[in-house]
């Protein structure tokens, strides 16, 4: 039910103010209906407040003054109340219009404002149409009202989003993996999208286990497995291209030159003979087909570097391929967690290189037809700047270019970081929906602020004080940026939990 909230007292363009009923909250970001006279409805966002008195001028002050003792403390409380009391004292809200509903229901944005004295009202299920635009395919969590988080569910369309890239931001401990777990749990339960998780903690599965669709809509990768919920990660000689190698740290000219000089002539077997030949006859072979004389210290390192991969990624003649199956879950739309805490810094770069490379390769070479029918896959990518930074955009490597060309191929990009100042601007720039969680560092805010798409400079003040689990949820076929309150994830799974059985006739409830 809507609750009455104040009433209108000032509107000058899309900025409007209210005057807060004296026994209500309203808090910084709060989203509020007002009542137009023709059952229209304006919805606005209060982004800031101001206490007005009739005592507010020097005069008044210094004669409240005069009523404090000489330590400034309330001499007769009585007397106090009796000035302040009353109606003496408002408080005013400053708000913005972010949109209205006509008389026949339909969502447009600000045409003009409401009059003097409508009546503010929170929201309610009576606000079906902006709630819809809100709700999405894929919940994250509920819509925030101040202090209180509403019974009103708020989340993305998969089909608009994952094309057009995600960032999720947030200090440590403001809820990111949280929210990449509910996430999850919402494309496992839609069937409509692929999920692609580097997890570089190893922290999804057990709680993503708990999904009752777990067995059909989640696959799990590690390179060394432990037990027998996950499949072990193999690569094949020939999958493997000289850029994997190359996203692995920097190479002098020569390596590089060594490097694509191997793979020219020995095509898809240069890394097993790059294993598998001594040093001495690599460079006599290389003289002999190209000329040139290359040292053995730069064939050592790029020996060294394949022997290190080859151990760790079980890089080896393979009868059973892992990738072509996970490419065919993702278009499935499953959700693939490939585990990567066990592995090296450089195994890790080179197998989510790897892995992105081939997907961006296996979508882009589809034609219109297999096109349609593959689901939308969107690859989440934690610690995202090690990748997605400065230096490495202007590299142009394979995350850069799914950032820049994936939404062609129906592929997007989830960048997950605690210190969006350190991305790139480029990539910053493409990232169309935004869940801003809290950020302690001005630095980041201002960063976010600057970059995003949508204005988000007036809640400033929101993003400031927001607490653990909650978000701005910014997206741009959204009307605005909304604040909710993530779904804890064990409290979102209770929703998917079959009905327990009845231990005393050993049914099922009726549902
Ligand atoms: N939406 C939420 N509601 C309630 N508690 C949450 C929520 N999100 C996170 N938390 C709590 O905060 C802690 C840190 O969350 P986590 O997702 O690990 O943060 P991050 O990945 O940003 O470091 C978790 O232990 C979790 O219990
Ligand atoms: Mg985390």
């Amino acid at each position: 039910m809507a609750q009455y909230k104040g009433r209108l007292t000032y509107a000058k363009g899309t900025y409007v103010e209210f005057v807060v009923a004296p026994n209500q909250d309203v808090d910084f970001g709060d989203i509020l209906v007002v009542e137009g006279q023709n059952q229209d409805r304006f919805y606005i966002r209060a982004y800031d407040f101001k206490v007005k008195s009739r005592w507010s001028g020097l005069n008044g002050v210094g004669y409240l003054m005069s009523k404090l003792d000489e330590n400034g403390q309330v001499a007769n409380q009585e007397e106090l109340d009796f000035y302040l009391g009353g109606n003496h004292t408002v408080k005013i809200a400053m708000a913005e219009q972010l949109c209205y509903v006509d008389q026949q229901g339909q969502l447009l944005n600000p045409k003009t404002c409401p009059n003097f004295f409508c009546e503010v009202h929170s929201l309610s299920g009576e606000d079906s149409a902006l709630l819809d635009e809100m709700k999405g395919d894929l919940e994250i969590g509920l819509l925030k009202s101040g202090r209180s988080v509403m019974d009103l569910p708020v989340g993305i369309y998969g089909n608009k989003a994952i094309t057009e890239h995600i960032g999720i931001f947030g200090t440590t401990g403001s809820g990111k993996s949280n929210l990449v777990k509910v996430l999850a749990s919402s494309v496992m339960q839609s069937d409509h999208y692929g999920l692609l998780i580097f997890d570089v903690h190893n922290e999804y599965y057990k709680d993503l286990a708990l999904h009752p669709l777990v067995k059909d809509r989640l696959a799990i990768y590690n390179t060394n497995p432990v037990n027998e919920t996950a499949t072990k990660f193999k690569i094949a000689y020939e999958e493997i291209e000289p850029d994997d190698i190359l996203a692995c740290g920097s190479f002098t000219e020569a390596q590089l030159d060594a490097l694509y000089k191997m793979h020219a002539i020995w095509q898809e077997n240069w890394m097993k003979y790059i294993l598998n030949y001594d040093t001495a006859d690599i460079v006599e072979e290389l003289s002999g087909s190209t000329g040139q004389k290359f040292n053995s210290r730069t064939i050592n390192k790029i020996k060294s570097l394949c022997w290190n991969l080859e151990k760790e990624l079980n890089i080896a003649e393979q009868q059973e391929r892992t990738l072509p199956q996970i490419l065919q879950e993702l278009e499935l739309g499953k959700v693939v967690l490939v585990e990567l805490k066990n592995i090296s810094p450089v195994g890790e770069q080179a197998l989510s290189t790897f892995l992105s490379k081939k997907l961006l390769q296996h979508y882009s070479g589809k034609d219109e037809q297999a096109k349609m029918s593959a689901k939308p896959v969107l690859v989440v990518l934690e610690e995202a700047h090690r990748f997605l930074g400065k230096k490495e955009v202007a590299n142009n490597n394979v995350f850069a270019r799914l950032v820049s060309e994936a939404r062609k191929f129906n592929l997007g990009m989830c960048v997950v970081d605690q210190q969006p100042r350190l991305l790139a601007d480029k990539v910053l720039s493409q990232l169309n929906t935004l869940f801003i969680l809290g950020l302690a560092s001005k630095a980041d805010r201002g960063k976010l602020e600057a970059m995003c798409r949508k204005d988000i400079l007036q809640q400033r003040n929101e993003i400031k004080n927001l607490d653990c689990g909650e978000m701005i949820l910014a997206t741009n076929y959204m009307r605005f940026a909304a604040p909710v309150k993530i779904h804890k994830f064990e409290n979102f799974m209770e929703r998917f939990q079959l009905p327990a059985v009845n231990p005393l006739t050993g049914v099922l409830p009726l549902s």
